[in-house]
């Protein structure tokens, strides 16, 4: 089972690899890294699991910040109290965005920044994904609100980016009255 610690934190250098296109099909190894990620985050969002395996509760993953520079993530996304929906995106790309921006207002978290940071980061409001699933089917995915900001985020981190990276630290709430917090 996946740990906390087993999560690279923001120190470690190769958070800022761009991570590699996936070939189809899947390895065993990375079927067993998107389970394991998938177990992770959902057991993280149930507060009794979260405290029994001391799991830094989060609501996405990607396959660099366990180390594995390849070009996917998992979103674990509650919809309704208790009720789960698992994203799984392999080489994803934004292929259309909503020209409206939005931002976080308790501000963005991540399982590799171990720090509160404050500020904004500003992200489209409304996102088609293109993506690959598990078997290699192309597949688009619209999300928005908090699923958007969450797959720019992990995006981000396939492209070797971190959400602070686009807070300027001299100003960090800079654009707020451009954007709809959320
Ligand atoms: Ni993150």
């Amino acid at each position: 089972m996946l740990k906390t610690r087993d999560i690279l934190d923001e120190a470690d250098k190769r958070l800022r690899l761009v991570s590699k296109e996936v070939k189809f099909p899947l390895t065993k190894e990375d079927k067993k890294n998107i389970d394991t990620m998938i177990e992770y985050l959902h057991n993280s969002q149930i507060p009794k699991l979260s405290e029994e395996y001391d799991l830094r509760p989060g609501m996405g993953l990607s396959a660099i910040q366990l180390g594995i520079p390849k070009r996917y993530f998992v979103v674990v996304y509650e919809y309704e109290e208790g009720k789960f929906e698992n994203y799984i995106l392999i080489n994803p790309k934004i292929i259309s965005n909503s020209m409206e921006m939005i931002y976080v207002a308790e501000g963005e978290g991540c399982l590799s920044v171990n720090r509160p940071v404050e500020g904004i980061v500003p992200r489209f409001a409304r996102v088609t994904m293109e993506a690959y699933d598990m078997d290699g089917n192309k597949v688009h995915i619209r999300a928005r609100e908090d699923l958007a900001i969450c797959f720019q985020h992990e995006l981000d981190h396939l492209n070797g980016i971190l959400f602070i990276d686009h807070i300027d630290p001299k100003n960090p709430f800079k654009g707020k009255d451009e954007m709809r917090e959320i």
